[in-house]
């Protein structure tokens, strides 16, 4: 048995549905998740019912963040039409702000070109902006941010010309982020399955953005070089709504990421200190992660286990994994000094996880 000590886990992209639908996820069953997972940071989305796009709406996320949560989170402010100003004042309480440009899950999607530019130019530098883009809107998105001298991190990037325009940024000096998910890393469109209902199923593999081709996902591991974090857009949805008729897009991740990006350690892709920056060092900067004193997760690399969503933290109950066979297992987490996660289960108890944009810096009581 070959025990891992490695820093806890910051996962910038997941989904934790609370409020609005906690019959997906809450910040309780969510943050459950992310401790089983190893990730002891996770940054939430905006994409709520309703969406967090105003001082209401973000005082109600921090309420039920503090009551339920069990690892340390942070909470990004979704772009509107029109709150480009609201959103810069209310940016030291957040994590970032998450402008979606492409079509997805929920109402948050900018259509307009204004409001692009009015949200680049009005939101302070020093917090991240973080763009659903896919294709050629993820060149609007970086041109955008250069006009209005800023960084962009564009999320979960799936395709060859994708990866291949933000490297050719980068070289440009641009200053350009991105992060890729696990499932476009391990899977593709031929994972879906056919009619025999063999593979994945067509409503439980909806996901934005879809599962690219084989090609794809070899571009993204050829250029895992430029990938500055992993993050694993953790989305949970019910089983029934995934097996309906008008499947939502999204897949459960956080239990099930550590153990695919060790993977990429065991096929000689990656170093384990190229996982680290993945998923502690860049993230912990581009997003201003304070520092958890006495935190760590043990890891059990040797551990061989069987994927299966029944078993897991999240509501969902499901994963796009089923199946199949992981290695590498969380053993343990340590936050500030306690044991929150041993043996499968969660010790931590319910308001222990800290907001990292803390009351302090203006979250109100
Ligand atoms: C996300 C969700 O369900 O909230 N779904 C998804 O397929 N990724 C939305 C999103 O991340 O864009
Ligand atoms: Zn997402």
């Amino acid at each position: 048995m070959t025990m891992l000590k490695l820093p806890g886990l910051i996962d910038p992209h997941v989904h934790l549905r609370d409020p609005g639908a906690i019959h997906k996820e809450d910040w309780h069953s969510g943050t459950c998740a992310a401790l089983a997972g190893g990730f002891t940071v996770v940054l939430d989305m905006p994409n709520n019912t309703p969406p967090i796009v105003d001082a209401e709406t973000l005082a109600a996320k921090q309420r039920a963040a503090r009551a339920k949560a069990v690892c340390d989170y942070g909470i990004h402010f979704g772009a509107g039409a029109d709150n480009a100003e609201i959103a810069a004042s209310l940016a030291p309480q957040c994590s970032g702000l998450k402008m979606y440009l492409d079509q997805t899950f929920g109402p948050l999607r900018l259509d307009d070109l204004q409001s692009l530019v009015a949200h680049m130019q009005h939101f302070p530098q020093d917090v991240p902006i973080l763009c659903h883009a896919e294709g050629r809107t993820i060149a609007a998105a970086i041109f955008v941010a250069e006009l209005a001298d800023r960084s962009v991190h564009i999320c979960h990037v799936s395709r060859k010309d994708e990866i291949e325009l933000i490297r050719a940024a980068k070289e440009k000096g641009i200053r350009v982020t991105c992060e890729v998910t696990p499932h476009h890393l391990f899977l593709t469109r031929d994972d879906c399955g056919d009619t025999n209902h063999r593979g994945i199923g067509a409503g439980k593999c909806e996901v934005r953005p879809m599962l690219a081709s084989r090609a794809d996902v070899e571009a993204l591991r050829a250029n895992l070089d430029i990938v500055d974090c992993f993050a694993t857009d953790h989305a949970p949805h019910t089983l029934a709504e995934k097996e309906s008729a008008t499947a939502p897009p999204g897949y459960p991740g956080l239990e099930t990421a550590l153990s695919l990006y060790l993977e990429l350690v065991r096929e000689g892709i990656l170093t384990l200190d190229d996982v680290i920056a993945r998923c502690y060092e860049n993230p912990r900067k581009i997003f201003n992660v304070p520092a958890q004193d006495e935190t760590w997760i043990e890891v059990d690399v040797d551990a061989e286990w069987i994927a299966r969503g029944a078993k897991m933290h999240t509501r969902a109950k499901w994963t796009p994994f089923e199946g199949r066979a992981m290695c590498g297992q969380v053993t343990r987490v340590v936050l500030r000094g306690q044991t929150v996660f041993e043996n499968d289960c969660v010790l931590a108890k319910p308001a222990s996880g800290k907001n990292i944009r803390p009351i302090s810096q203006g979250e109100k009581k």
